[in-house]
C-alpha cells in the first residue's frame, strides 16, 4: 500500500481512482488537486442535455458534495499543479504550498484546439469544454440568433443538433470532405450529414476558416473565400493533451504521456490515466483515447497497480454521441481496410455498421440499435467471426446469432 496519493486533475478518471483506491483497500490519506472551480463531473450532457437546459447543473456531479469528506480525500479546487520534482516527491501547486506523495496520478485530460487565424480572439468565440464554457454561451444561444459552428466532430454536430431544437440558424463549416471524419465511416458521415440539413442544419464541407470579423465582437466568419454574417460562433476542432507537466518534469509524452499496461509512467512512483494518455491498445498499436470509457478503465487499472495489483489494460474502447433524437454507439477502433456490414436500413434511423477484419468483428456503429452495440462490442472482445451474409440479415434476431 502507498503511504499518500496526490491525484493532479479532478475529472472523470480521478474521481474514479479515489473510488477504485478506497474500493482496493487503501486508507491512507488522498489529495485530489483541480484548476477548474467544481469537483469532479461528467462532460458527456455539456454539449447535449446541459446546453439544451433539460439538465440541471447538481446532476453533472459524479459524487455527492459529502463524498470527498465521507472517503477522506482532500479537494483542491481552484488551484492548479506548477510543477513536479521527481527526486523529492513532491508536486509545487499555484498557491506556492508543496505537497509530498508517495504515488502520484496525472489525470490532466486534454484541452481545447484554438484557432489561430485572423479575429480568433473576437468576444463571441466560444469552445465547449468546461460548465463555465457552457454557461458562458448560453446568455447568447437563443432562438433566432445565428451560430457558425467551426468544426464538424463530436462538439460541433451536438452542439448544432441543440441549437438546430432550439431554433437557432446554425451553419457547420467542416475542413474535410465528410463529417466526424476522424471518428466514423463514411456511411454514417453521409447519414448524419442528411439528418443535420434535414433538421435545418446548413453544411459547408471541406470549408476551412480563414478569418473573423467584427467590432467590438465577432460578427462575420470568413470561410472557403466566403463571408458569412453571424451573431456567435462555436469551435470544436479536437483537443491536445495536457502533458506538460508530465514533459517538464522528464517524463516521456508522444502527443500523451507515455503509459504502459498498468497506466504507468517511466517513473515508478508515477502514473496518468485519461485524455492525457497514450498507450499501446489491445491490438498493439499505440492510442490516445478521447473517451469516458479509457478515463474509467485506465484510472482503475492505476489505482489497482498502485496498491499492488497488476492488471493489463486491454478493455474494447467505446463512445457514444446523441444528436438529435439519434443514439450513436460505436466500439472497437474502426480501420479504412475493414470489410464493412449494413445490417438494417438507415432509413428507418435504426441500423447498424459492422466492420469486419480477417473475418472478425473489429468495431461496430449502431444508430438506435442497442442489441447490434451491445453484442458487438462482446465479439470485438472475443474476436468473433462471423459470416458477412448473417450479419446483414434482420430476419437473424441478434441474440439468435449469438
Ligand atoms: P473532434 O476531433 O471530434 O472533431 C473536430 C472536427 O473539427 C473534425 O471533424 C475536424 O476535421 C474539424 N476541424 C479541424 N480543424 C478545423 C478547421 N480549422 N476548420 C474546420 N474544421 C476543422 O473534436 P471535437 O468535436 O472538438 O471534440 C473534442 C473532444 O470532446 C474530443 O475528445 C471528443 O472525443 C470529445 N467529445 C466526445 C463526445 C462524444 O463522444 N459524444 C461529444 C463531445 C465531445
Amino acid at each position: 500500500m502507498p503511504e499518500s496519493v496526490v491525484i493532479i486533475g479532478a475529472g472523470q478518471a480521478g474521481a474514479q481512482a479515489v473510488q477504485s483506491l478506497r474500493a482496493e483497500g487503501f486508507d491512507g490519506p488522498i489529495t485530489m488537486v483541480g484548476d477548474e472551480a467544481y469537483p469532479p463531473y461528467q462532460r458527456p450532457p455539456l454539449s447535449k442535455a446541459y446546453l439544451l437546459g433539460t439538465f440541471e447543473r447538481p446532476r453533472l456531479f459524479l459524487k455527492a458534495d459529502s463524498y470527498y469528506a465521507e472517503t477522506g480525500c482532500e479537494l483542491l479546487l481552484g488551484t492548479s499543479a506548477k510543477a513536479i520534482h521527481r527526486a523529492e516527491r513532491t508536486v509545487e501547486l499555484s498557491d506556492g504550498r508543496k505537497l509530498a506523495y508517495d504515488k502520484l496520478l496525472l489525470t490532466t485530460g486534454a484541452r481545447v484546439r484554438k484557432l489561430k487565424c485572423p479575429g480568433a480572439d473576437l468576444p463571441g468565440i466560444h469552445y465547449l469544454k468546461t460548465i463555465a464554457d457552457v454557461d458562458g454561451l448560453q446568455e447568447a444561444f437563443q432562438p433566432g440568433k445565428r451560430i457558425a459552428i467551426v468544426g464538424g466532430g463530436y462538439i460541433g454536430l451536438e452542439v448544432a443538433a441543440v441549437g438546430a431544437k432550439r431554433g437557432l440558424d446554425v451553419t457547420v463549416f467542416e475542413a474535410m470532405d465528410r463529417l466526424m471524419a476522424r471518428a466514423v465511416s463514411p456511411q454514417l458521415s453521409s447519414f448524419y450529414a442528411a439528418e443535420h440539413e434535414k433538421a435545418g442544419v446548413k453544411l459547408k464541407l471541406r470549408t476551412g476558416v480563414e478569418a473573423f470579423e467584427g467590432n467590438g465582437k465577432v460578427e462575420r466568419i470568413i470561410a472557403g473565400g466566403q463571408r458569412y454574417d453571424t451573431d456567435i460562433v462555436l469551435v470544436g476542432i479536437g483537443v491536445v493533451p495536457c502533458d506538460e507537466l508530465a514533459t517538464h518534469a522528464g517524463l516521456a509524452s508522444e502527443d500523451g504521456i507515455v503509459v504502459d499496461q498498468n497506466a504507468r509512467t517511466g517513473d515508478p512512483h508515477i502514473w496518468a490515466a485519461g485524455d492525457c494518455t497514450r498507450h499501446v491498445g489491445r491490438e498493439g498499436h499505440s492510442l490516445r483515447l478521447e473517451c469516458v470509457q479509457n478515463a474509467i478503465d485506465q484510472a482503475k487499472h492505476a489505482a489497482l497497480a498502485m496498491v499492488g495489483k497488476h492488471k493489463t489494460y486491454s478493455e474494447v474502447p467505446w463512445f457514444w454521441s446523441d444528436q438529435y433524437d439519434l443514439k450513436l454507439q460505436i466500439a472497437g477502433l474502426a480501420r479504412p481496410s475493414d470489410r464493412l456490414v449494413l445490417r438494417g436500413d438507415p432509413a428507418s434511423r435504426k441500423f447498424a455498421v459492422f466492420h469486419l477484419r480477417d473475418g472478425a468483428v473489429a468495431a461496430v456503429e449502431a444508430v438506435n440499435a442497442a442489441p447490434e452495440y451491445l453484442m458487438g462490442k462482446k465479439w470485438v472482445g472475443e474476436g468473433k467471426k462471423i459470416a458477412p451474409q448473417m450479419l446483414a440479415d434482420t430476419s437473424v434476431p441478434m441474440k439468435q446469432m449469438a
